[in-house]
């Protein structure tokens, strides 16, 4: 008994001791101002509903479509194409395997059957290989790109 009745006060004693510092160090309970910042962040509504058309805040405005149509074929084979066909990714031909991309232009019928493919998707190869800001124009300049 007396054994446990001085464990039980050492422990109290400890206890006593741990709330004696952790009051000194956060006196004001103030929280870090970034967490709480994070944290109203988190707490915001994921939308809204407006009752008056006039109410609605303007739509953010559309991607740079200028800077889209500028985009080169090569550019767009680079960023967009080469992650597949440069390296023969998911099977998909490689650029410069003339062997590969003739038995395909034979198979579907010609340049334009290889731009349906490539606009519509194939196997593994999304529509437009993913980028859908792509015009029909740019992605058939990219295979022409890719043939050459
Ligand atoms: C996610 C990977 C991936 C990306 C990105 C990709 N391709 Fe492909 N592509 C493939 C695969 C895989 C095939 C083979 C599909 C099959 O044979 O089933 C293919 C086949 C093709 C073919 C041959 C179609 C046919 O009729 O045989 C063309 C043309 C083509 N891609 C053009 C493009 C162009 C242009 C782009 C960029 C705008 C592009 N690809 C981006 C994976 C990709």
């Amino acid at each position: 008994m007396v054994t446990f009745l001085a464990v039980l006060g050492v422990l109290v004693g400890i206890a006593v001791v741990i709330g004696v510092i952790a009051n000194t160090i956060d006196a004001e309970g103030e929280m870090d101002p970034v967490t709480l910042q994070k944290t109203a962040e988190r707490l915001e509504p994921v939308g809204a509903v407006y009752t008056d058309a006039s109410q609605v805040p303007a739509a953010p405005a559309p991607k740079a479509s200028a800077a889209n149509a500028a985009r080169s074929a090569e550019d767009i084979v680079q960023t967009v194409c080469g992650a597949c066909h440069n390296s023969g990714l998911l099977n998909a031909p490689k650029i410069g395997d003339a062997a590969a991309w003739a038995e395909r232009k034979k198979a579907a019928g010609g340049l334009d059957g290889l731009v349906t493919a490539a606009i519509n998707g194939m196997g593994s190869m999304p529509p437009r290989g993913g980028d859908a800001s792509l015009t029909d124009e740019q992605v058939r300049a990219a295979v022409e790109a890719m043939l050459k």
